[in-house]
């Protein structure tokens, strides 16, 4: 081997070095976004940041006259590479609310904070777990205009991904048609992400039956038998939903894996409180439609020309005791 030829070890010690640099293009475009972040509403619910009613727009500008608006680009994924799977038993420091009414959803949906009480003026009604890069929530916001839409994603560049693409197309659609009322644009403005575990704390967020959509698209097949348990679909965790999902409410699944799918109908076959909705309610369902084609891991298993098993469920009433 020559003098020069890099070891292996070198080539690690140099991708370590690279991510470290303070001059790497990566970590320049990621403090940048950060910034950015901050000055354009940033959603993490850490308390003690959180104003208990926030703030309307105009005060928010008011108060911030002297902080230049930055100049706002669609993020670049490159610059967010993160593990493709985070393990859901970890701790991960996650924050959340200690029950629903603590959440301030107001710093996520600014528009629709109504200027009397400070307070969103609606509830967030559909939920997608395991938002990945967003796709989903992207296509349901202008065909579910009037209501809010919340994706939850257990990894933190993924999530900051997400955050920075819907600031973007929020700014970029700032000149949009405006509502009437308020003479503002709400393109985007219906939707956002939070980093949470939704194994863990999806009561912490919402309120018996307050959802009417629940959407788990391609989530992570965990392969081996003894992975099984971090499914995202269990009996336990199907408790949890039938308790945040309204009665007539339906969960969405969609998958490319054949055995993950199985798994999935199973699970929700043997749960009371979910019944399987037909082939021919599915090919009539927007919903159905924009969930088969608009998700970034849908779009990969779309160009690897793979099979997409799909199975939505109603919520039904509770039985009588
Ligand atoms: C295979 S990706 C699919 C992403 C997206 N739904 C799509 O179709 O493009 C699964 C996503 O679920 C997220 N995830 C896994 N477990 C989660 C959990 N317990 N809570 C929230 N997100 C989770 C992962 O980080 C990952 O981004």
């Amino acid at each position: 081997m020559s003098q020069t030829e890099p070891t292996s070890d070198y080539g690690v010690l140099a991708s370590l070095n690279k991510k470290n640099d303070p001059n790497s293009r990566r970590r320049q475009y990621r403090e940048v976004q950060e910034t950015n972040r901050k000055v354009l509403k940033h959603v993490r619910i850490d308390e003690s940041t959180v104003i208990p009613a926030a703030l309307p727009e105009s005060e928010y500008k008011k108060k911030n006259r002297n902080t230049p608006e930055p100049q706002i680009e669609l993020p670049k994924k490159r610059f967010y590479r993160q593990r493709a799977h985070s393990n859901p038993f970890s701790d991960h420091r996650l924050e959340y609310p200690k029950k629903p009414s603590m959440m301030d959803w107001g710093r996520l949906y600014p528009a629709y904070i109504d200027e009397s009480t400070g307070r969103v003026d609606r509830n967030v009604e559909i939920a997608d777990i395991g938002c990945g890069y967003g796709g989903l929530m992207i296509d349901l916001a202008p065909a579910f205009p009037d209501t809010l839409i919340l994706g939850m994603e257990i990894r933190v560049q993924v999530t900051q991904y997400v955050e920075d693409r819907i600031i973007a197309l929020r700014k970029h659609n700032a000149d949009a048609e405006s509502d009437s009322q308020t003479n503002k644009s709400m393109a985007y403005q219906n939707i956002n992400v939070i980093r949470g575990n939704a194994m863990k704390f999806l009561p912490n967020f919402f309120e018996k039956s307050q959802l009417k959509k629940i959407f788990f698209c391609f989530p992570d097949p965990h392969f081996k038998q003894r992975k099984h348990k971090a499914r995202i679909v269990t009996n336990t965790l199907l408790s949890e939903y039938a308790f945040v999902l309204a009665e007539g409410g339906i969960i969405y699944t969609i998958t490319d894996v054949l055995d993950l799918h199985e798994w999935m109908v199973k699970h929700l076959d043997e749960h009371p409180l979910f019944e399987r909705l037909s082939t021919e309610w599915e090919e009539q369902d927007k919903c159905v439609a924009i969930m088969r084609e608009s998700t970034e891991e849908g779009k990969k298993v779309a160009r690897n020309k793979g099979s997409k098993y799909v199975a939505c469920y109603k919520r039904l009433p509770n039985p009588e005791l």
